[in-house]
């Protein structure tokens, strides 16, 4: 089917129009159907947050109670649900399986080529329970490290849980980054074992991992390979396959009891210097949040609902929106291991179709992605089954948004914009779909329990209306407890700036006269590209461990389809000419050491940076140099003349595009 001039001409109005609502109420069908309708819930979980908190850690399966619903004697170090005992792998599987819901499908698993597997929670129950003696069977124990570096194929689920079924955290690196990354993440981490594949496919073609692994050498006793494409694969000592591991392994294996705290998993995330944060998660308050956010935020109804997150499981949203919350709430989901565009840009809406799909989740970016490539790609498909579409990673543009509620959603569906972080565990701020009012753009307000403040420097909630820093005031379930062995750090980052009772979140945001949440974008070195969190710091440090660069400065610039797109500024050592065969080269040496998302947009050639007297790089002037604007206060520049060649370069290469 092609979409014509004329239907074309009638979406585009029908958007404008949608533009002007300033908000939409939940549809009254899905109010009346939804698990939450009541906007009491807010006032009861603010009247009682900690007896609200252990209403949804009830909800869990406990092998024993715990004491101290949150001991906060020693801030910003709190703890949750101390003394109680629990299993992430058993609150995913073996609880419903005890429930005579093994033969639920957990995933639909849908592969590159169109290879289909349906995975029952009895089967993924089984897998683990082998996989966890098989780990095991490698030496690894509770309180290991265990790195996973895998593709998004059933086995990472089950690698995942495994690891927490005997207790030791799991370290997912996302397949996007390089060997590089990856084994400075073990390093860090002190990994005992890293969980690869042979390789990955990408769009048609495939490449090779445990090789390229191997090229820069892992610093793990062990190194488990799942044969996935068959691609070359040398083997050398303390490399064993997956599947034959598994052969070997005994069937059954119990889940250990292990205290709430009790470490389930570290996640590198980037933050404002060159070195990634290790941002560790505990077991009770983790799983409590990512069940509570999972069901009442995607109005989750396990019997009925198919439900599909874009996202890789090597991101948080993969580990909490894939992966734990979707599995403790007994839910059907759709795991996809490919690309949004391969084999056609119309992957996912065969996928809703097929599986009957009823909650999406994904990403603004990838939305303007399909917005660009036009309605026909969804028009294809019936997606009348959809009923909550969701969208995280960065704030949505309110054409992205009414474009998904119109061609997506057909109008029936609320849209859940979700706010939150690594750090966070679980969503903090968004709809309850059967209550909030949405407003396209904003993130609406704090989930029940959650309380959120916009602040000025002095820790002072500001006026509404007005911009500032975005804080999170009371504790809660799934924070992070720590930067792994790394307290200083943990402190310095969130809690040096109001102390430690209040979270600082590093977003800046307002709240408007309806008490809604407009979160705007970071306030430090962080970019998001695309919904990723990446560092200027890393970017640079990267850059500049190239030998003919001499400095680099490296700025989030305003893209259309990304969000934010990265610009490095570069000076060359000595004479040195900046070429188009440099820019690849420096483009290929990022790729190599931090992967391939955090590759520079752009490279420009600079004789010098703009600096302050005292040195400092004036990024804020590079951003309005990328993005075309007025330059900002250029007075406390050591030399302001920097500015004018850099402007010079800057509109060369505009001139360049447009001829
Ligand atoms: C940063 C966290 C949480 C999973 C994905 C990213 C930005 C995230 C939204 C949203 C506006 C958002 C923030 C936040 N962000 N969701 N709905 N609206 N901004 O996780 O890599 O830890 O990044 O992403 O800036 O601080 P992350």
């Amino acid at each position: 089917m092609s979409v014509d001039a004329s239907s074309h001409e009638a979406l585009a109005q029908r958007l404008e129009e949608l533009l002007e609502v300033e908000s939409f109420p939940p549809p009254e069908e899905f109010a009346r159907d939804a698990l939450l309708n009541d906007p009491a819930v807010y006032e009861r979980a603010a009247a009682d947050p900690l007896a609200w908190w252990e209403e949804q850690a009830r909800a869990l399966d406990w092998f024993s109670e715990w004491e101290t619903t949150l001991n906060d004697s020693r801030p910003p170090f709190y703890t949750w649900f101390e003394g109680g005992t629990i299993n992430a792998s058993y609150n995913c599987l073996d609880r419903h399986v005890a429930a005579g819901l093994g033969e639920r499908v957990a995933f639909h698993w849908r592969g590159e080529e169109g290879e289909e597997r349906d995975i029952t929670y009895a089967q993924l129950h089984a897998d683990v329970q082998r996989f966890a003696n098989a780990l095991r069977d490698q030496g690894i124990e509770a309180g290991d490290v265990v790195g996973i570096y895998l593709p998004m194929i059933p086995e990472v689920v089950v690698a995942m849980l495994a690891c927490a079924r005997i207790g030791a955290p799991h370290n997912v690196v996302f397949g996007g980054f390089s060997p590089e990354s990856v084994k400075e993440r073990m390093e860090v981490s002190e990994a005992k074992a890293l969980i690869t594949a042979d390789g990955a496919r990408r769009k048609g073609r495939t490449a090779a991992i445990k090789q390229s692994v191997d090229e820069v050498g892992m610093p793990v006793a062990t190194t488990i390979v799942v044969r996935h494409t068959g691609i070359d694969c040398p083997m050398g000592e303390g490399d064993v396959f997956y599947d034959e591991i598994m052969d070997a392994a005994a069937a059954d294996c119990e889940a250990v009891a292990l205290d709430a705290e009790h470490p389930l998993f570290i996640l590198y995330s980037s933050g404002s210097t060159a070195k990634p944060k290790g941002i560790l998660h505990s077991t009770g308050g983790y799983l409590t949040g990512a069940a509570y956010t999972h069901r009442i935020v995607f109005d989750l109804k396990p019997e009925t609902d198919v439900y599909f997150c874009s996202a890789d499981v090597g991101w948080i949203t993969g580990h909490t929106y894939i992966v734990y919350g979707p599995l403790m709430n007994g839910a059907t989901s759709v795991m996809y291991e490919g690309a949004p565009d391969y084999p056609d840009k119309d992957i996912w809406w065969e996928l809703c179709e097929r599986y009957g799909v009823t909650l999406f989740y994904t990403a603004p970016t990838a939305i303007r992605a399909c917005m660009k490539w036009g309605e026909q790609y969804p028009g294809r498909h019936d997606l009348s089954k959809l009923r909550l579409l969701g969208t995280v990673g960065e704030p949505i543009n309110p054409k992205a948004w009414v474009w998904y509620y119109h061609v997506i959603g057909g109008e029936r569906c609320p849209v859940v914009d979700t706010w939150w972080q690594t750090e966070t565990g679980s969503i903090m701020i968004a709809p309850l779909p059967g209550i909030t009012h949405c407003k396209p753009g904003s993130a609406t307000q704090p989930l029940p329990g959650v309380v959120a403040a916009v602040v000025d420097e002095a820790g002072d909630e500001v006026a509404r209306g007005k911009q500032g820093l975005l804080t999170l005031r009371q504790p809660w379930p799934s924070m992070l407890r720590t930067l792994y062995r790394d307290d200083e750090r943990y402190v310095a980052t969130y809690f040096e700036k109001f102390g430690p009772r209040t979270y600082f979140v590093g977003d800046a945001s307002r709240e408007d006269a309806d008490d809604y949440f407009w979160v705007i974008g970071r306030v430090d070195d962080v970019l998001n590209v695309s919904g990723h969190r990446m560092s200027t710091a890393e970017i640079e440090s990267a850059v500049v461990s190239h030998p003919k660069v001499a400095e680099c400065a490296t700025i989030g610039a305003a893209d259309e389809d990304t969000g934010q797109a990265v610009v490095c500024f570069v000076t060359l050592e000595g004479e040195l000419e900046g070429t188009d065969e440099l820019v690849a080269e420096l483009r290929e040496h990022v790729a190599r050491k931090i992967g391939k998302l955090a590759r520079p947009k752009r490279i420009v050639w600079a004789d010098d940076l703009p600096k302050t007297r005292s040195g400092k790089i004036m990024r804020r002037l590079l951003r309005d140099i990328a993005e075309g604007r007025e330059l900002g206060d250029v007075t406390t520049l050591r030399d302001p003349a920097v500015m004018g060649q850099l402007e010079q370069r800057i509109a060369a290469r505009r001139d360049e595009a447009d001829a």
